[in-house]
């Protein structure tokens, strides 16, 4: 196990929070207090009216901007939805896929997961593929089981070559929002299941060289322990994202 085979990304997701002079502001405020700051890749995965004064924002920085969703198709009769080329012409080199908020309030399934990501990939976009289990789950020791079914699912038909674009965020829903924070040890057990199942799929190659983060109430003041795991590149982060000093001291702690 090597953690130099692999980008350490700390990505924030805004979620439905800021206008967008509010973005705007938010992006300026976190790429100065991140300039420099090149131990990880750092992202804000904002709300779609937002990209425009984000990717504006970020320009010249070294703040990558994300969506938090995306369409399959390429275009047609689907109100309220967007597609992978609008997010490309818009400057967004990153979108969140499979949130379990989108799972749990706005009926997604590991097969429109699967279906969003193979559309996101072949338009060059990055995916930040969302999964993890719910508290029952964990209470009934299945946490193994879930994880793997939904990694299986949600990367079904996507072949080795596309896993260079797709970082994979563990986030046990049940510390999602909460405040209940995973142990460092949980989820490095868990990230480690999701890596042992990406090396049955693709080889210990493609295991080795995919980012893994964790998802679940990080913060300033939990990242680091969390981030010293050896199955931990990273961190999906929500409320501490919209704070730039806190979210800056994420992106501090990944630095080591
Ligand atoms: P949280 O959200 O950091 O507010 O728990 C994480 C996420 O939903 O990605």
């Amino acid at each position: 196990m090597n953690k130099a085979t692999r980008k350490t990304i700390i990505a924030g997701n805004w979620k439905m929070n800021m206008t967008p002079s509010a973005a705007e502001a938010a992006v300026k405020e976190t790429a100065a207090l991140v300039a420099g700051k090149d131990g990880c890749e750092t992202v804000l995965c904002v709300p779609f009216v937002d990209i425009h004064a984000a990717v504006a924002a970020a320009k010249g920085t070294n703040v990558k901007i994300g969506a938090q969703n995306v369409h399959f198709e390429a275009k047609g009769a689907f109100t309220g939805e967007i597609a992978a080329d609008m997010l490309l012409e818009c400057g967004v080199e990153y979108v969140i896929i499979g949130h379990s908020e989108r799972r749990q309030y706005f009926g997604e399934t590991d097969e429109t997961v699967n279906k969003r990501t193979k559309a996101a990939l072949a338009a060059g976009l990055k995916v930040i593929l969302c999964l993890g289990e719910v508290l029952e789950e964990r209470q009934a020791g299945i946490t193994a089981e879930i994880v793997s079914m939904q990694t299986k699912l949600d990367l079904a038909g996507i072949s080795a070559d596309d896993m260079k674009n797709v970082i994979i965020a563990y986030e046990p829903v049940w510390a999602i929002g909460t405040g209940l924070t995973a142990t460092p040890e949980q989820a490095e057990e868990v990230c480690a299941i999701i890596r042992g199942v990406l090396a049955d799929l693709y080889g210990d190659t493609v295991a080795q060289a995919t980012t893994i983060q964790y998802g679940g109430s990080m913060n300033d003041g939990n990242a680091a322990e969390l981030l010293a795991k050896v199955n931990v590149d990273g961190g999906l982060i929500g409320g501490a994202s919209l704070v730039p000093a806190k979210f800056a001291k994420i992106v501090d702690a990944a630095q080591a």
